[in-house]
C-alpha cells in the first residue's frame, strides 16, 4: 500500500478545481430544473447525486490528496453536494405538489352534470297481486299449495267430478299436449292443485294456490290464452258455508278497502255443491251509482257488483275421489282469475297490455312491492 502522496496539488487534480466542481453543479442544476415529472426527476438524482455521478466521483478523489489540501477541496465538494441535494429535494416537492393538483383536477368529479340514469323494469303487476293476495291467507295461516301446469287430464277434469263428455274438456277450450287422447292437457283452471293438495297434505287443509292456466282463447282486450287465477281450499270439520263467506269477505277488504262485502248467486261447478258466483262490491261506489244516473260508475258499468270468481262447498264426490271421509269432513273452495282483478281494481282496460311486455306498463306499477 503507498502513502498519502504528499506533492500532489488538488488544483492539478482537474476534477477537484474549483470551476470543475462549479460545472458539475450548474450541469445537475439544469438537469434538476429541466425534469419534467417525477420519474424524470429520478433519472437526474441518480446521474447527478448516485454512486457514479461526477460529484461523487470528485469525492472519492479526496481521501488521496495530502492534508493540506483535502480540507480545501473536502469543502468545496461538501457544499456542491449539499447544494445539489437541495436543489434536488426543492423540485421533489414541488413536482410532488404539481402530481396532486393534477389528479386532483383529473379525479374531481362535477355534480352537477345529469347522471346517466339505469333503466330499471318494474316487476309485473299479476306478480305483484298474486304475492298480495298470498300475503293475505297466509296472515290467515294458509299454506300456500302449487302443481304441475303441464297435468294429468284426471286431475284437471276427472277428480274434480268434470265428466269425460263435460264441453270445457273438449279441444275447443283445452290444450292437449301431444294427441287429444294423450291424457296430459295443459291446466285449464287453477282446481286441480285442490286435488294435489287433498292427496299430499294431512288434514285439515288451508291453501291457496296462485298459477297459470292456459285456454285456446284467440288474445283480444279481455281474452288471452296464457292467464293466471287463484285458488282457495279449506278441508276441515264443520267448515260451513258461513265460514266461505267470512272468509271472502275479508279477502275482499284486504283487496279492495275497508267495508268492501261479498254477494253470492246460485251457480253450477261440477266441483262444489252447493255453488256459487262471487260479486265483490264495486270499491269505487260502493253501491252509490245503482239506479243513480247522475253518478255513473265506470268501474261497475252502475250495477254496485263486480263479478270476481266461483266458489262453493267441496263436491262429496271430490272429496271422495282423492279418499276423504266424506262424512267427517267438509270443505268449501273458490277461484278467481288474476287479470280480471287487476283490471277492475286498477283500472286496466285492455288484457292485451298485461301480456306484451311493454315496460312502460309495468313501470307505472314500478313502485308496488
Ligand atoms: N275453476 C273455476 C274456473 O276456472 C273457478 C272456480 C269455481 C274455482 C268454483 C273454485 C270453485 O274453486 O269452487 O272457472
Amino acid at each position: 500500500m503507498s502513502g498519502p502522496n504528499t506533492s500532489f496539488d488538488p488544483k492539478q487534480v482537474s476534477s477537484l478545481n474549483a470551476a470543475a466542481v462549479e460545472a458539475m453543479v450548474s450541469d445537475a442544476m439544469a438537469a434538476i430544473l429541466a425534469a419534467v415529472d417525477l420519474a424524470d426527476l429520478k433519472d437526474v438524482r441518480l446521474a447527478h447525486a448516485g454512486d457514479r455521478s461526477a460529484l461523487a466521483l470528485a469525492n472519492r478523489e479526496i481521501g488521496a490528496l495530502p492534508p493540506a489540501a483535502k480540507a480545501d477541496a473536502g469543502k468545496r465538494v461538501g457544499e456542491a453536494r449539499a447544494a445539489v441535494k437541495a436543489a434536488l429535494e426543492d423540485r421533489q416537492t414541488a413536482l410532488e405538489g404539481e402530481r396532486d393538483e393534477r389528479v386532483l383536477a383529473e379525479e374531481s368529479v362535477d355534480v352537477t352534470l345529469p347522471a346517466v340514469r339505469e333503466q330499471v323494469g318494474g316487476r309485473h303487476p299479476l306478480t305483484t297481486l298474486m304475492e298480495r293476495v298470498c300475503d293475505v291467507f297466509v296472515a290467515m295461516g294458509y299454506d300456500i299449495a302449487e302443481g304441475p301446469e303441464v297435468e294429468a287430464e284426471w286431475v284437471n277434469f276427472d277428480a274434480l267430478n268434470v265428466p269425460p263428455d263435460h264441453p270445457a274438456r273438449t279441444m275447443q277450450d283445452t290444450f292437449y299436449v301431444t294427441a287429444s287422447d294423450s291424457g296430459v292437457v295443459l291446466r285449464t283452471q287453477t282446481s286441480p292443485i285442490q286435488i294435489r293438495a287433498m292427496l299430499d297434505r294431512p288434514l285439515p287443509i288451508y291453501v291457496v294456490a296462485p298459477g297459470r292456466v292456459f285456454r285456446t282463447d284467440e288474445l283480444d282486450a279481455t281474452h288471452t290464452p296464457v292467464f293466471h287465477q287463484v285458488e282457495g281450499l279449506a278441508v276441515d270439520e264443520n267448515i260451513t258455508m258461513a265460514d266461505l263467506k267470512g272468509t271472502l269477505d275479508h279477502f275482499a277488504q284486504e283487496m279492495f278497502g275497508e267495508g268492501i262485502v261479498t254477494r253470492l248467486r246460485p251457480s253450477y261447478f261440477p266441483f262444489t255443491e252447493p255453488s256459487a258466483e262471487l260479486d265483490v262490491q264495486c270499491f269505487v261506489c260502493r253501491g252509490a251509482s245503482v239506479g243513480n244516473p247522475d253518478q255513473a260508475c265506470r268501474t261497475c258499468g252502475s250495477e254496485g257488483w263486480i263479478e270476481w270468481g266461483g266458489c262453493g262447498m267441496v263436491n262429496p264426490r271430490v272429496l271422495q275421489a282423492v279418499g276423504i271421509d266424506s262424512e267427517k269432513y267438509r270443505g268449501f273452495a273458490f277461484g278467481m282469475g288474476i287479470e280480471r282483478t287487476l283490471m277492475f281494481r286498477n283500472g286496466v282496460t285492455d288484457m292485451r297490455d298485461m301480456v306484451e311486455g311493454d315496460v312502460r306498463f309495468t313501470r307505472a306499477f314500478g313502485l308496488e312491492s
